[in-house]
Formats: structure tokens, sequence, C-alpha cells
């Protein structure tokens, strides 16, 4: 990775900062200070800015804007998976729940196995909300079906809560994560879903991402994620 994005992505500072710092011979790799911002450098190097070692946290938090297409997985042998979005090459990271190859979207990144299983916890009930586009004209009573209890016959919804956008899409936010459950919702009143993306995860949203970019999260962010994971 560039010298100036990996400084930035460790949290240095902005990329444009970190190319400042670079340019004044701030930072040094193996030694030298003769570096430029595109230089290729990986864990191996030893980096440091004004003499201190910049060291690789713990844990590493992510939030990528999934595009349809990809798998969330960390490897397949003949599909695109969201790990390689990731600008990060640590091994140890994974996505936190799933969303379907078809499905856009918030996508929590970590290798926080703690936070990662608090989120998740169906005790926890964090808000996930997703804007769904349909194939036929939404019922007039789905606001009340979608936030009732609903039997998708494997298990019974808590009810999510319904907000009508036009007759062919609707946010649905709901606190479970079953398979393929947002989908099965609609589809209980005849309504196939056409597009699916997930607006929030919790708090965490990603309206200042395009399709497929990711980025780090901000220490507000991550702060705010904690909060919901303790509840
Ligand atoms: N519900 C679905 O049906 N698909 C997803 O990807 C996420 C929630």
């Amino acid at each position: 990775m560039r010298l100036d994005k990996y400084l930035s992505q460790l949290g240095i500072a902005s990329r444009a900062a970190c190319k400042d710092l670079i340019r004044r011979g701030a930072v040094t790799v193996n030694g030298s200070c003769h570096v430029k911002p595109e230089l290729h450098v990986t864990e191996e190097d030893d980096i440091r800015v004004e003499g201190r070692p910049v060291v690789l946290e713990e844990f590493e938090y992510y939030v990528l804007n999934k595009p349809a297409g990809y798998l969330t997985a960390r490897e397949d042998l003949h599909k695109k998976v969201v790990m390689e979005l990731v600008p990060s090459s640590r091994r140890d990271l994974s996505p936190v729940g799933r969303l379907d190859e078809d499905t856009e979207g918030v996508l929590l990144i970590t290798n926080d196995g703690m936070l990662n299983h608090r989120l998740l916890r169906p005790d926890n009930h964090v808000a996930k909300k997703y804007l769904a586009k349909v194939d036929t004209p939404l019922p007039a009573d789905a606001k009340e079906r979608l936030e009732s209890p609903m039997d998708l016959k494997d298990f019974v919804t808590a009810g999510g809560s319904y907000e009508q956008v036009d007759a062919y899409s609707a946010y649905l936010t709901i606190t479970e994560g079953k398979y393929h459950q947002v989908k099965r919702m609609f589809g209980a009143l005849g309504c196939k879903v056409t597009e699916l993306r997930r607006v929030s995860f919790g708090s965490l949203t990603c309206d200042d991402l395009d399709a497929g970019e990711c980025r780090r999260l901000t220490e507000e962010e991550l702060r705010a994620l904690k909060g919901e994971a303790e509840k």
C-alpha cells in the first residue's frame, strides 16, 4: 500500500496531512527519510513518524458500502467477496453479520470478536434499517402486517418498523437478522424484493461512501456502536 494511504488508514492524520508529513521528512521508512507518499510499504517495514514507530492497532473497524454482486464472506473460489474491498491486509478481519449477495449497503467489518458477538446477540436488538423495492404495489395493510409478529414458519418475527416511500418501495427496520428475513417478510405480503439496501446498522450509516467504498470508522461512530453493543 502507498505510504500516505497506509499512514492515514492507521489514523495518523488525513491523507493530505500525511503527504505533508512525508514531504517534510517527518516520516522514515527503514531509517530513511528520503521517501515519497507513493512509496509502497507493508507491515514489515519499520515506519516512524517524528521518530516514533507507528503501531498497528489491536483492532480495526471499517464500514463498507457493500455493492450488489459480492458475497459476505472472507473468501470464495468463484465469486467476488466483500473482503476484497477492505483496504487492509489483516487476515483476521470479518464482516459483522451477513448481507445477501444482491443486497447493498452498510456492512461493518472488524477483527474485534467481542464487539461482533455483542452486536449480533439476539437479545441485543440492534436496529437494522433496509430500503426495499418490490415488484408489485405494496398492499394497504403492509404496515400493520410487517409491524406485527409475522409467522415465517421457522420463526415468528418481533415485528418491524415500516415506512412506505411509494407504491413500490418502503423502509423496514428489524432487530433480528434471520436468513433472508426482509425478503421473506415482504414475500409474505405477496411482494418480491427486487432491490434491497441496508441504510443503517445501529447508528452506523455509509451515506458518504459510493458503492464499493470502505473506510475506517470514526472515533464517534465506534463509541456509539460500542454503546449499542452494551445494551
Ligand atoms: N434480509 C434479507 O432478506 N437479505 C439481506 O441481505 C438482509 C436482510
